[in-house]
């Protein structure tokens, strides 16, 4: 079995660091475009497989995707991360040529892989994977609603002093400012987080959630990677492992929540042939209304890229 991971950057890199730690897979593919970069760190990272005692072996290459051939999952983190000031929307032009490149390589070599896209901005890049690779969308989808509920979870575990394992959330909507966190979905050791933190609380904790990318692109320069890296890895478990997790996953949309020919964040089962399920919650009105605002958002950047023309 084999897992390749396209950008050997900061987030490529943790998240085949955190798929060999798992022994995801016999063979960990890390590839990028600049010379010996992926090289320099599969070396590095194999090094450390005789002190975190793991056999999945890790390769580098420059560009050479002959060796991801027959790949079962590939990871696309590829492109430009935000700097200080950037929107994710910033990096549509660059990254979209970059992940339409990357795209008909991979499939070109490994025509039945489930894609996994972290590129930014997300559900876009998602959509331009899916535009190339031309596959069954339940394998081409997208990494952004691990991540952003971690970080709503994280902030909950320190406000309410109780360990992140108990706290179960779901969030939905696109991977931007209007994502939408639903509290009504939240609960902490089975217990409602509604009745375990104040209103004006959670309010704020929400609102931190939204800007958690940004949060960290002030105070490092450049985007996160721990935690986009280890929610990449946790997707490619779930697929691996054929774990039927329910994961919020940017998923192509055909009816569901009244939406069609979109990618966005909402609850599926993730098993062995990708996105098994997308699983529809009874939102209610003023809910829906925030999904309905996050779309239009998404919509608004698909657009920007079916008019630059590269399908
Ligand atoms: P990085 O700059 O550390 O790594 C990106 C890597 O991609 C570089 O090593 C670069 O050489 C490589 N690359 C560029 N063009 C390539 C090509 N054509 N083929 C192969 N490799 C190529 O950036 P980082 O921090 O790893 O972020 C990667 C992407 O993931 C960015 O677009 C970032 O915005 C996004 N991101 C998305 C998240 C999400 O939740 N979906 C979270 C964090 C980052
Ligand atoms: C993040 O949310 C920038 O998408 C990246 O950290």
């Amino acid at each position: 079995m084999k897992i390749s991971v396209i950008g050997a950057g900061n987030v490529g890199a943790t998240c085949a660091d955190v798929c060999a730690h798992k022994e995801l897979a016999n063979e960990i593919v890390l590839l990028d475009i600049k010379e010996n970069f992926a090289e320099g760190k599969a070396l590095d990272m194999w090094q450390t497989a005789p002190i975190n005692l793991y056999d999945s072996r890790i390769k580098g290459v420059t560009n050479d995707y002959a060796a991801t051939a027959g790949s079962e999952v590939v990871v696309i983190t590829s492109g430009l991360p935000r700097k200080p000031g950037m929107s994710r929307d910033d990096l549509i032009e660059t990254n979209a040529k970059i992940v339409k490149s990357v795209t008909d390589q991979v499939i070109k070599h490994s025509p039945d892989a489930v894609i996994i896209v972290v590129s930014n901005p997300l559900d876009v890049m998602t959509y331009c994977a899916y535009l190339t690779a031309k596959v069954n969308p339940n394998k081409v989808f997208g990494m952004a609603g691990i991540l952003d509920t971690a970080r709503y979870k994280a902030f909950l575990a320190t406000e309410l002093n109780v360990s992140p394992k108990d706290i179960q959330a779901v969030l939905m909507g696109g991977h931007g400012d209007t994502m939408v966190p639903l509290p009504r979905y939240t609960t902490v050791g089975g217990i409602p987080v509604t009745e375990l933190i104040a209103e004006n609380k959670l309010n704020a904790i929400i609102d931190r959630t939204k800007s958690g990318g940004g949060e960290i692109v002030k105070l490092l320069g450049t985007s996160a990677w721990y935690a986009p890296g280890a929610a990449a890895a946790q997707m490619v478990e779930a697929v691996v492992r054929d774990q039927k997790r329910i994961f919020p996953v940017c998923a192509w949309l055909q009816g569901e929540y009244g939406m069609k020919d979109i990618y966005l964040g909402v609850p599926v089962k993730l098993g062995k042939g990708g996105i098994e399920e997308i699983i529809e919650l009874k939102l209610n009105d003023a809910e829906k209304a925030l999904l309905e605002e996050s779309a239009k958002a998404v919509k608004d950047v698909m657009g920007v890229l079916d008019t630059m023309n590269m399908f």
